[in-house]
């Protein structure tokens, strides 16, 4: 997988790729990241999940739907729940495992492969991609070929939902490449920091978790991403046949302005 800028490095911190065990295979969402992503609070809570399943169980009108890189069956299972025709496609193993666990989670038809070129089938009446996932994708071209796949296994007039980031440029003071999202030292000498760091020309970026322990030791783990814009977007859209239909800042179809730091745009296919 292609990599952003280098981080910088951070002395007595271990620069820490993939986690010793797990499979290359699974990409940076190993058994490492996939036996603590289901841990309650945050992006888990219901009340994170649920206006994003009441949302998507509208936008399918019965299904049936597909996911791409639906992960641990955090949104797509509980949309089964709700009798929603679910399938995922997903890289790697070590999330998918934890789909059939879940409530509704037996009823996803999990594929494993890369979102940019397999094909599960056609007929869908709602593609979605969430939580960012487009940025894993680190190059124009890769997420160019995501549009086009989701496009292909649409049937005519079927929808295609992203939810990602606004780009954090405007965060980013001149002359400088790093934002940093949190810096939490603890009471026992330890802590934890996080950076995004920026190349502006490539639309490359690295997200930066530093973990240090109360004896000083660290790990440090950086995952690549690109970042893209709303606009640009709307051109992937274009360039696969598909035409804006929605717009919203969240989940909860709230006006997208100037000061949204997220969107959940939906495409139509023709
Ligand atoms: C942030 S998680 C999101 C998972 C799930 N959609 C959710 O909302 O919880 C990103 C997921 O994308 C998967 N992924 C990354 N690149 C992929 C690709 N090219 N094809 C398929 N899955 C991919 C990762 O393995 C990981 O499970």
């Amino acid at each position: 997988m292609k990599h952003g800028p280098p981080a910088r490095s951070v002395p007595g911190v271990t620069d820490e790729i993939f986690a010793s065990g797990d499979d290359p295979a699974d990409g940076w969402f190993g058994e490492s990241v996939a036996e603590s992503y289901d841990d309650p609070g945050g992006a888990n809570a219901p009340e994170a999940i649920r206006p994003a399943v009441e949302l998507l169980t509208e936008l399918a009108g019965g299904g049936p739907v597909l996911e791409f890189a639906v992960g641990t069956g955090r949104v797509a299972a509980p949309l089964a729940a709700r009798g929603v025709p679910v399938s995922g496609i997903e890289l790697s193993r070590a999330m998918a495992a934890r789909i059939a666990g879940k409530p509704g989670g037996d009823r996803v038809d999990v594929t494993i492969g890369d979102m940019t070129s397999t094909r599960v089938g056609t007929g869908f009446s709602l593609a979605y991609l969430v939580f960012n996932t487009i940025n894993n994708v680190t190059s124009q071209d890769g997420q160019v070929d995501v549009f086009r796949n989701a496009a292909a296994q649409l049937r005519p007039g079927g929808l295609f939902l992203v939810e990602v980031g606004v780009p954090d440029l405007r965060r980013l003071p001149p002359g400088q490449d790093t934002v940093p999202f949190a810096v939490a030292p603890g009471d026992d000498g330890g802590g934890y920091l996080g950076f995004d760091q920026y190349d502006v020309v490539t639309q490359l970026f690295t997200s930066n978790h530093v973990r240090v322990a109360p004896d000083g030791t660290g790990r440090f783990r950086r995952i690549p991403f690109r970042y893209v814009w709303p606009a640009e977007l709307d051109l992937m859209a274009r360039i696969a046949g598909l035409r804006p239909k929605y717009r919203w800042s969240g989940w909860d179809r709230a006006e997208f302005t100037a000061d949204s730091t997220s969107h959940v745009s939906v495409w139509q296919k023709a």
